[in-house]
């Protein structure tokens, strides 16, 4: 770099990130959502274009989030099409950052036409599991479908209950998945969800979990960022 240039930490790096909520359809005009707003996705790919990477956002429904300039957006609609773009395009990024809401379930038929009212009630929706997109990536590394050298980031929404907190579920969940980072959200009443802050833990695989204090999402995009650059291979 010259003389008090301000280096681009992350030129060159390709980052791909799911954001936003998928929605599972159960007929032409209905389908199963979340409150995701995509907005702490889309954050990371400002702040990630703006370091210098080349980024992809693979984007489901969103809400007042904008529209990250400067990077390549793909739409997708339910989980079953973010999983297959992010397993299409894993194979060409450095990072993979899977801020997406995915929907665990599904209903087992779309009916072709809209579902009528009737007159004996409503139909129960049997609903059947979506691929656990962040630990297929994981695997995919693992089995060398990905190079070994991709560093993968999932996030972990939660609200605690009675069998433990919200930093418990989280490191329970990061055992689980098998990323380099986690990030731990607290949701529920009024946080995350919507919201322009956030805040909670980063986990690592060295064992560090970092407290990040209640800030705007642009911020913490920040801090995740920060977090995973020394990951990376030498450039
Ligand atoms: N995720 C995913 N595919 C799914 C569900 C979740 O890739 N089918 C990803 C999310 O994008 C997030 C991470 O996994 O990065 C954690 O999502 P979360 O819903 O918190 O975890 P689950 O494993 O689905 O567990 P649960 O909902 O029971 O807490
Ligand atoms: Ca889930």
């Amino acid at each position: 770099d010259a003389p008090g240039a301000l280096p681009f930490d992350l030129a060159g790096v390709r980052i791909l990130i799911s954001a936003g909520g998928t929605r599972e359809p159960l007929d032409p005009v209905r389908y199963l959502g979340n409150h995701s707003s995509g907005k702490q996705g889309f954050a990371l790919a400002r702040a990630a274009a703006a370091r210098g990477a080349e980024v992809t956002v693979v984007a489901g429904s969103t809400s007042g989030a904008g529209e990250p300039a400067g990077v390549q957006r793909i739409p997708i609609s339910s989980a079953m099409e973010l999983s297959d773009e992010m397993a299409e395009r894993a194979v060409t990024a450095d990072v993979i950052i899977m801020a997406a809401a995915v929907a665990d379930f599904r209903p087992v038929v779309i009916a072709d036409a809209k579902i009528k009212k009737g007159t004996s009630g409503p139909a129960p929706i049997e609903l059947e599991t979506n691929p656990d997109i962040l630990a297929g990536l994981v695997q995919s590394r693992k089995r060398g479908e990905i190079a070994a050298e991709t560093v993968i980031v999932g996030f972990a929404a939660e609200t605690g209950d009675d069998t433990g907190g919200v930093l418990d579920h989280g490191r329970a969940k990061f055992a689980r998945k098998g990323c380099d980072l986690l990030v731990v959200n607290p949701v529920g009443a009024g946080k995350a969800f919507g919201t322009e802050d956030n805040t909670g833990w980063l986990l690592s695989t060295a064992g560090t979990e970092t407290a990040l204090p209640l800030t705007s999402k642009t911020l913490l995009a920040s801090r995740i960022l920060d977090a995973l650059a020394p990951l990376l291979p030498q450039r």
